[in-house]
């Protein structure tokens, strides 16, 4: 084949091969080309049949077309290559600011959300959260707590009691949140500063009463407390619950067989314009009851009460929840019903905090 002939082969090849868009069409090229039957190849089987001098002038110019249209072959599949991952990364791409998908969802049960509130707010005070069982014992949720078998304070708590054991005694489901204090007083070091939020039961049910209820519960027990520090820290806890700047106490003398003296608390607010605004106005909403840790309470945990003194408080927490997101009834709490968890829960990953805010 004549020189012009060979380079207008050559160029009409590259055209070829810088003109095509996918590595499919490029290996149809490479086939026409440099395949068993290609038009490269034939060119060098010619070389067989030629004179030594016609194979001598022919030789180079055929391999050397060859080897260019091999390398212009491999440089545009590296690019091909290339071009497709790139299409396939934009394609593929996932933008994760975009919002997430609206429905299904979950929702946060109001109680799990005040639950949450609670625990955020005490933790920045610096209280742990501690924890018992739901089936206590007979010892832990009365007996411990100043409260004896013959104590007429049991016939107030209307107690679910288990079947009794082998050794005679009733668990009992807890009545309160108050053994609580029994087991971390028995159980840890001191000073301690606890607060411990959990489902509690009682034989009541009504519009506002269930017979499985939420209390929470705080004790503070250390070398030198008083109902000062009690009164400020359940201040600041409601002005952090219930996001206004002051609120003001009241304090009410009250009994409990394990606190001496006992108060109850309660928190001014304003009911007049049918809902309910916290801080102002010449209403109260009950609180908490709380106390000085009865010394005999603190002798039966091993606690010296010569040395040491405690406070401790504890309230429904339904009852919180429900004044703060003004929930009418205590009863579609416990039914699972799913409008009223889409009407009243809470968005999943809002999780309360106090410097993002406990509610929103
Ligand atoms: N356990 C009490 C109840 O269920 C509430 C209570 C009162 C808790 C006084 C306390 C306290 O810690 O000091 O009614």
């Amino acid at each position: 084949m004549a020189m012009t002939d060979i380079s207008s082969l050559e160029s009409k090849i590259l055209a070829t091969v810088a003109g095509t868009r996918d590595e499919q069409a490029l290996e149809a090229v490479r086939v026409s080309a440099l395949g068993k039957k290609g038009a490269v190849s034939e060119l060098l089987k010619s070389l067989g049949a030629m004179s030594p001098e016609e194979r001598k002038a022919n030789g180079p110019l055929y391999n050397g077309l060859r080897d260019r249209v091999s390398e212009a072959i491999a440089l545009r599949k590296g690019t091909l290559a290339r071009e497709a991952l790139d299409a396939k990364l934009a394609f593929e791409r996932v933008d994760v600011t975009l919002p997430s998908r609206p429905e299904p969802r979950g929702t946060i049960h109001p109680i799990s959300q005040v639950l949450d509130e609670i625990t955020a707010i005490f933790a920045d005070l610096g209280f742990a959260v501690a924890e018992g069982p739901d089936i206590e014992t007979d010892e832990y949720n009365f007996t411990k707590l100043n409260i004896p078998p013959d104590h007429p304070a049991r016939q107030m708590h209307d107690t679910f009691y288990m079947a009794p054991q082998a050794d005679g005694s009733r668990p009992v489901l807890r009545t309160h949140t108050s053994p609580v204090q029994v087991r971390t007083m028995l159980a840890q070091k001191l000073p301690i500063r606890i607060i411990a939020p959990g489902r509690t039961y009682r034989v009541d049910s009504d519009a506002t009463h269930s017979p499985m209820f939420h209390q929470y519960e705080g004790l503070v027990i250390d070398e030198v407390t008083h109902l000062g520090h009690l009164k400020w820290t359940l201040e600041e806890f409601c002005k952090a619950f219930f996001e206004v700047n002051e609120v003001e106490l009241r304090a009410r003398p009250s009994y409990f067989p394990f606190t001496e003296p006992s108060v109850e608390w309660d928190m001014r607010c304003d009911r007049s314009g049918g809902g309910i605004k916290f801080g102002t106005g010449n209403d109260w909403l009950e609180l908490a009851g709380s106390g000085m840790v009865h010394p005999c309470v603190l002798e039966m945990c091993g606690i010296d009460s010569e040395k040491y003194q405690g406070y401790a408080f504890g309230g429904g927490l339904d009852r919180l929840a429900m004044l703060k997101y003004a929930i009418p009834d205590i009863r579609p709490f416990f039914e699972s019903d799913l409008r009223w968890l889409r009407h009243y829960g809470f968005a999943a990953l809002d999780i309360p905090t106090l410097d993002g805010g406990l509610s929103r």
